[in-house]
């Protein structure tokens, strides 16, 4: 069981919230698209000959492939691994870059999943945000992917966004659940370095939002979510039964997986490596056939918070048994000293051998984390 992430690094526009890595210089595509042919068959050996079962285009705004890119990735990933007889193949999608044409092909070529970047279906939400599309582009997106046959889509939405009203927040989830989608992913705004809303935090133009609401958010997000269906199975992510997406799931899981393309991470359970964010050095290294990455082996302490660090965002939460079984006694006695605390608290909950954050705890996962990773 293995997983493959193809990063498409390239954005027609930059979005005032976004670090990922990614350019708006649109001139280099096809060259890279080609190299990243070209790495899939260089690393052809580092999933061991496992099935792939999942393929996951992200970025950046995979949507601004062509069909023949696509196709030809595809084939190239085909011929270079193994894949299950039914891969899920997710593709993170803009709305604006979906026209009935575009949808109809890329289904036709075995993308299976539609993640869209939907944000917010408030149009003044999407202009603070400086988004390419507006709210009833977003709604015709997803109607449109419906239409065309897609029945597993996802959505992405940000909250916590301190200049957008509780009843944008309100009608946003409204609408996400009336579009009746499978998936929806649901990330809390963080203000990131060398972003706009970065400098326009520090001008004073926007702020972090108030605790309090941010934590009344995530609750009504979860409630009113779970009421119309939806399994809250991780701290972001929300799913109709069967809708879990595979490929996400299996990162919290520990499944190897390869990531490919300019800044893309890999993980083989023994090491991470994460390829040069550069479009310019990526593709310099690859014209002379080579990889340019950094690399870093991980220790037992790293492979622990690793495990605790995913597992305890997960509805699964953290097996104690996994703890016992796969770290030394010294560490699980660390864990098993740890936890106490948040148990007394009702912080976390124990459900036979998992622990979990109590639904009142939700929005102290993070903090409730960093208190159980060991750092030295
Ligand atoms: C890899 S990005 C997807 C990029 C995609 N082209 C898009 O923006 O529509 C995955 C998602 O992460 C979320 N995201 C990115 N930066 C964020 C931030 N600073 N705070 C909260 N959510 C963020 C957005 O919902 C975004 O759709």
């Amino acid at each position: 069981m293995s997983g493959i992430y193809i990063h498409i690094p390239y954005c027609k526009s930059i979005c005032n919230y976004c670090d990922f890595y990614k350019t708006a210089s649109l001139s280099s595509v096809e060259k890279t698209v080609l190299n990243i042919a070209k790495e899939i068959e260089l690393r052809k050996d580092y999933l061991d000959n496992s099935v792939v079962d999942t393929i996951y285009f992200g970025g950046g705004t995979p949507s601004i492939l062509t069909m023949n890119n696509l196709k030809m990735l595809l084939s190239t990933i085909n011929s270079s691994f193994t894949i299950s007889k039914s891969p899920e193949i997710t593709l993170e999608a803009n709305p604006d870059d979906l026209t009935y044409e575009y949808l109809h092909e890329i289904r036709s070529v075995g993308v299976n999943r539609l993640s869209i970047g939907i944000q917010s279906f408030s149009d003044s939400d999407l202009k603070m945000m400086k988004r390419r599309h507006t709210a009833i582009e977003a709604e015709a997106s997803v109607l449109l992917a419906k239409s065309s046959g897609f029945s597993n889509i996802s959505i992405d939405l940000i909250y916590g966004m301190e200049f957008s009203t509780n009843e944008q927040f309100n009608q946003n989830i409204d609408k996400a659940i009336s579009l009746d989608v499978q998936h929806i992913s649901a990330y809390h705004l963080t203000i990131e370095e060398k972003t706009t809303f970065y400098l326009y935090q520090k001008q004073g133009k926007i702020r972090e939002i108030d605790e309090n609401r941010s934590n009344e958010q995530l609750l009504i997000l979860r409630n009113k979510l779970k009421q119309n269906g939806f399994e809250h199975y991780e701290i972001s992510n929300f799913a109709k039964p069967n809708f879990i997406s595979q490929h996400n799931s299996n990162y919290w899981k520990q499944v190897p997986y390869l990531g490919i393309g300019p800044s893309a991470h890999s993980y083989n359970g023994e090491s991470r490596q994460w390829n040069i964010a550069s479009v310019m050095k990526y593709n310099k290294a690859l014209d002379n056939n080579m990889l340019y990455y950094d690399k870093e082996v991980l220790s037992e302490t790293d492979k622990f918070n690793d495990y605790i660090i995913t597992s305890l965002r997960t509805a699964l939460g953290i097996n104690i048994g996994y703890v016992e079984t796969n770290f030394s006694p010294y560490l699980a006695q660390y864990f098993i000293l740890s936890i106490g605390k948040f148990l007394k608290n009702n912080d976390l909950e124990l459900d036979e051998q998992n622990l979990k954050v109590s639904t009142k705890s939700i929005f102290l996962t993070d903090y409730i984390c960093s208190e159980l990773i060991y750092v030295q």
